[in-house]
């Protein structure tokens, strides 16, 4: 949550902190700003609005060799220029950009109050610029070290000092900070995202840890002033993967990017002589993955719905009781771990505060944790005890499309995996891998029913309301269809089980009130269609996605999806709803990959 960007180096640092503020805005996008240091001076501009705002208002005279940026996500205070980061302290001397919450701001700004310092901000970072200001020292990282232990909460910030204006100082709590080495430049930022146009040699910072970098280079040390070595590692992703090329946005994009995402996530994975899948990152022996007697998959968002797919994937092949829960209720409920249950966290970030803390919390009390995560490297990628990759690239717009339904593929290898050293016949895992297979090419053919998809938009994706169903299999496919609808075109969208209707929701059908049915040809079509009946009888409107047109007095409209083999049909079946949410949100005119409200990955509590 909210972007940070920082340079230092022979160069103008302003042209890049924009630049890699405006690739960072899925982080928040509320206000952003900029600190330069230069001739010994330090100057500061901030706006309330997007990256692109700010770059306008950059007088051209702005510039420097040292300067940190930010773009935000409100927590403490309304989007506001006074708000917006960075902060500095009352003589204008030191600067600061922050992600997180500090818990005891309100303590810290309470007592800075009482020794005359004036706060201008409802923020809580504030009390970083002035706190660290304040330190009697003329090393601006060993004034950071004496304040950091007192702050309770999460942060990643970067502080600049006229002082020390050779300089720029890091620090990493519970918020991910990446230093970027360049040659004699470095670079910080919240995410490689906002890097990999300049070098792709970073060093992901570790809690507790402090960094210096000026143009020579960086060092490391923890808050009790340890020196630590971090050897940069390599990133593997290309700039060209932040360019929406021909597609208009991020979002459209990622949806067709899905043939080659689900391509390259599978490579290397399957095992068609014996119908298994190999996940090298497991870290779990053939005996180690029989002994569990249950998953518990959490999540957040998306995350938690592709979860949902995983968990009756895995119970379905596997016959392992499991279940997905989200990771934000999970761990405020004192949750029983139990030695015997195989825990999954699944991340698109990599970074979502409520699942790293579950992740934590979990492995606190002794259980195992397997991440499920798309960004290497990620703080949860790292906090668990193995895992796998998605390998879906990375994914911009804010709502989620690739990495959902890569995460269900990955879910339907590990349920594979886990089936086949169980009770999974030789048979059956062959044609599970020959149907993983096939799906690159089957959502090639659901893409192609784009136009189809689009027409159909303005019916069922721009109206007050709108009701999801699905059952069993086709139940998450639905929730997560509501959600990708309400993120993108802010329709109120309700996702209900087909078979709960009727206890309540019926209520709501009307001719004003659509329903979009998940249908699938599997052993409760039937069931659905007395659903659909039930529907039709109230003059509901339905839109079917189906493996077969449905008749005429059953459904408006019909989706016809290719069929898979019956477990991975979920995995197909969202994709139209993603298109559907995408022409919704464009022809209401809304900012399709910044959402309102919303940031891609969220950082707080
Ligand atoms: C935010 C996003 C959602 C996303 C969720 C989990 O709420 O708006 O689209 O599904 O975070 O994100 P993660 O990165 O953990 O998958």
């Amino acid at each position: 949550m909210c972007g940070i960007v920082g340079y230092v180096g022979p160069r103008d640092c302003v042209p890049i902190l924009l630049e890699g503020l405006a690739r960072l805005e899925y982080r928040g996008y509320d206000s952003a700003g900029v600190a330069v240091v230069g001739r010994g001076k330090l100057r500061v501009r901030k706006v309330k609005g997007r990256v692109g705002q700010l770059a306008q208002d950059v007088p051209a005279r702005l510039s420097g060799p040292v300067g940190i940026g930010h773009t935000r996500w409100a927590t403490h205070g309304v989007p506001s220029e006074e708000n917006a980061h960075p902060h500095v302290d009352g003589s204008g001397r030191v600067a600061v950009v922050h992600n997180g919450v500090i818990e005891n701001a309100e303590e810290l700004r309470a007592k800075l109050t009482a020794n005359g310092v004036v706060l201008v901000s409802e923020t809580d970072t504030e009390v970083l610029a002035h706190l660290i200001a304040a330190v009697d020292v003329d090393d601006i990282e060993e004034a950071v070290r004496r304040v950091l232990p007192d702050i309770v909460g999460t942060y990643g910030i970067a502080v600049v000092d006229t002082r020390q204006p050779d300089r720029i100082v890091a620090a990493r709590n519970g918020s991910p900070v990446i230093l970027g080495v360049g040659d004699k430049e470095l670079f910080v930022a919240s995410d490689v995202m906002a890097l990999v146009r300049h070098t792709s040699q970073v060093v992901h910072l570790e809690d507790g840890e402090v960094a210096v970098l000026t143009a020579d280079g960086f060092s490391t040390r923890t808050l009790d002033a340890t020196v630590t070595t971090r050897p940069p590692t390599t990133v593997d992703v290309e700039d060209d993967d932040y360019q929406a090329e021909g597609y208009g946005h991020f979002m459209r994009k990622e949806i067709h990017d899905q043939p080659t995402a689900v391509e390259r996530t599978l490579r290397g994975r399957l095992d068609e002589r014996f119908g298994t899948a190999h996940l090298g990152g497991l870290n779990l022996t053939p005996r180690e993955s029989r002994e569990f007697k249950r998953v518990k998959i959490l999540g957040c968002g998306s995350a938690h719905y592709a979860g949902q797919i995983g968990a009756q994937l895995i119970e379905e092949l596997a016959r392992v009781p499991a279940d997905s829960e989200p990771a934000s209720e999970f761990r405020y409920r004192n949750p029983l771990i139990d030695p015997d249950t195989l825990y999954v966290a699944v991340s698109q970030s990599g970074e979502t505060y409520d699942t790293l803390a579950t992740v934590q919390e979990i492995q606190r009390k002794g259980g195992r944790v397997l991440g499920v995560v798309n960004a290497v490297g990620s703080s949860i990628a790292r906090q668990c005890d193995g895992g796998i990759y998605l390998h879906a690239g990375p994914e911009i717009s804010v709502t989620s499309t690739k990495a959902f339904t890569v995460t269900t593929v990955d879910f339907a290898l590990l349920a594979l995996h886990l089936a086949r050293v169980r009770d999974l016949s030789p048979a059956d895992g062959q044609r599970l891998v020959r149907g993983l297979r096939a799906l690159p090419a089957q959502i090639g053919e659901i893409l192609k029913l784009e136009d189809q998809i689009a027409g159909l938009a303005a019916e069922y994706g721009t109206c007050p309301n709108v009701m999801f169903i699905g059952r069993v299999r086709g139940w998450p496919v639905a929730r997560e269809g509501a959600l990708k609808l309400k993120e993108v075109s802010y329709v109120h969208a309700e996702a209900y089980p087909a078979s709960e209707l009727k206890h309540g929701p019926l209520a709501l059908i009307s001719p004003e009130t659509p329903t979009v049915a998940i249908v699938p040809d599997d052993e409760l079509y039937d069931k659905n269609l007395t659903t659909l009946g039930e529907i039709k009888a109230r003059g509901g409107r339905i839109l079917a996605l189906a493996h077969r047109e449905l008749p005429a007095a059953l459904a408006d409209h019909t989706i016809v999806v290719p069929r898979a083999e019956p477990e991975l049909d979920p995995i197909l079946l969202g994709i139209p709803l993603q298109m559907l949410a995408y022409h919704a949100a464009v022809l209401l005119g809304h900012d399709v990959d910044h959402p309102r409200n919303l940031a891609k990955s969220v950082t707080v509590e």
